[in-house]
């Protein structure tokens, strides 16, 4: 007896590798790459019909995202102002430039350091508190996306930019005394508006402009003026204000802080103005904070020919598991939602990268960024693993800040590697293909993430990496969701 049990279980282990374990390394290799359609990865082209995604049974209170370029988007004014690749790049180089100034450590330090020479930011940070308004918000950037919103009383349609790296709402408003740029709604008139009211200067309330705006606040008669500057130096200042905002259909916030804008200039490309979704006591969540309970999420479409939502409150995902890490904050970044990344994968093999590679500098999470930005080490343990794994596909030369292109061109299907990131709170996600690449065209397909110069520069996850997944920013509970699948 002793002797036959062995070989039972020897026989049944060879039976069972036979048949079972064969399928299973196989699904192991799908479950590590994509086999991906090479035309499904290009860019929506003009002649596509906007396709916009099922809006499934968000309970929340849910808006329509739009990409600001291309099928779906309301505002073009005219196609051919629309920048080119290599300009969104640059755009976005710059808002990760004036991020980095918002957050660097080295920020922080400067109060304390008496040696100036030592401190190569220091000069730039000097400047920036003697100009005003500061140079303080992120480059507005051509990666974004807007929301409609209605303010005032009849309420007035307006086309948003939403960004999770602001804090301050803002729209351009009649009479525009000093200047308006174009924008495709027509400009907010407090006029016409029966509960439109100023802020006085001697509000408490006109005080907090100044942390929403990193710029101390005006006064104009009794008026409290607000001034806020983006990195590539678009502005907008005007008044402080308050109004009616409503949120879809139904929902009404009843005095709501904005910026009434009477000189406004730069990249808004058509928009009526900003919605800061920021950390901020003046920021949308904080100021809808009784009624949504600090919660919202949002779905950002693969493509430009569909859309995602922006939803208040919670439920705003109906994807069926939803993988929660922990939402930090930091005292150098106050207005960012700074999360946790501790590692990746690039077809299914960990990355050797020493977990203090994604502390030093930090990580936050912006909707406005295009490209992830990772600590040099990650982002050249990713390059090496990547490149090994695409190394049967011809190169392509390097589009602005993306170094590791591919040209596609002579392919109908391609098998990538998947990637994965790594949070704590044991969360993991796996990018989709969208996720993974940004195409300029099939002879340029290059991956969508750069390296920081500096090891100690906040990582910022962008929003290429965010596309199709439902990303619920629970402030409240101190969680950050990804459900897989949320939009198209
Ligand atoms: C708001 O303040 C400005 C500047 O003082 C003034 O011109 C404007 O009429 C005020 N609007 C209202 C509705 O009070
Ligand atoms: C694509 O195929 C053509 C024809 O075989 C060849 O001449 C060309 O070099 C190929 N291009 C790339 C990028 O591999």
């Amino acid at each position: 007896m002793a002797t036959i049990i062995p070989t039972i279980v020897i026989s049944l282990v060879v039976l069972f590798c036979s048949t079972s374990c064969h399928c299973f390394v196989k699904a192991q290799n799908n479950d590590h790459f994509h086999s991906v359609q090479v035309s499904s990865l290009l860019p929506a082209t003009d002649e596509e019909a906007c396709n916009p995604s099922p809006k499934g049974n968000r309970r929340g209170n849910s808006l329509e995202v739009k990409h600001k370029h291309g099928p779906c988007s309301t505002l073009e004014l005219d196609k051919s102002s629309r920048p080119s690749h290599v300009e969104i790049l640059e755009h976005d180089e710059s808002r990760v430039d004036s991020i980095r100034e918002r957050v660097n450590p080295k920020l922080v330090e400067v109060d304390s350091v008496t040696d100036h020479k030592k401190v190569p930011k220091k000069d730039k940070i000097k400047q920036k508190a003697v100009g005003l308004p500061a140079k303080s918000g992120s480059t507005i950037g051509s990666g974004n996306y807007i929301v409609t919103v209605g303010l005032g009383t009849p309420k007035k349609d307006l086309n948003l930019i939403f960004d999770t790296g602001s804090d301050f709402t803002w729209t351009q408003c009649a009479p525009c005394t000093k200047s308006c740029y174009k924008q495709k709604d027509p400009v907010f008139d407090p006029s016409e508006s029966s509960t439109y009211s100023n802020i006085t200067c001697s509000s408490t309330l006109c005080t907090e402009v100044r942390s929403a705006t990193s710029a101390p606040p005006g006064c104009s008669s009794t008026t409290c003026i607000y001034g806020i500057q983006y990195g590539d130096s678009s502005f907008s200042v005007g008044f402080f204000a308050k109004d009616t905002l409503s949120l879809g259909s139904h929902d009404i916030v009843q005095d709501f802080y904005f910026g009434c804008g009477e000189n406004n200039q730069g990249l808004f490309g058509g928009s009526a103005g900003l919605m800061g979704l920021g950390r901020n006591q003046l920021s949308v969540i904080s100021q809808c904070a009784t009624k949504y309970g600090k919660v919202f999420s949002y779905c950002l479409p693969s493509k430009s020919s569909s859309t995602g939502h922006l939803t208040f409150g919670k439920g705003g995902t109906y994807a069926k598991s939803i993988t929660y890490t922990p939402l930090l904050s930091s005292s150098s970044g106050p207005s960012f939602y700074f999360i946790d990344l501790q590692g990746m994968t690039v077809g299914g093999q960990k990355l050797s990268i020493s977990p203090t590679v994604f502390s030093q500098g930090g990580v936050l999470i912006d909707s406005g960024t295009v490209i992830t930005r990772l600590p040099p080490d990650a982002y050249s343990a990713l390059q090496t693993a990547f490149s090994k794994a695409m190394s049967q596909y011809p190169k392509a030369p390097a589009l602005s800040i993306l170094d590791t292109c591919y040209d596609l061109s002579n392919y109908t299907t391609v098998t990538i590697p998947k990637i994965g990131l790594q949070f704590g709170g044991k969360a993991e996600i796996v990018l989709p293909a969208s996720g993974i690449f940004y195409v300029k065209g099939l002879s340029q397909v290059c991956l969508a993430f750069a390296g920081n110069t500096d090891a100690t520069d906040v990582a910022i996850l962008g929003n290429v990496q965010q596309l199709t997944f439902d990303i619920v920013y629970d402030v409240a509970a101190g969680k950050l969701g990804f459900g897989s699948g949320g939009c198209l």
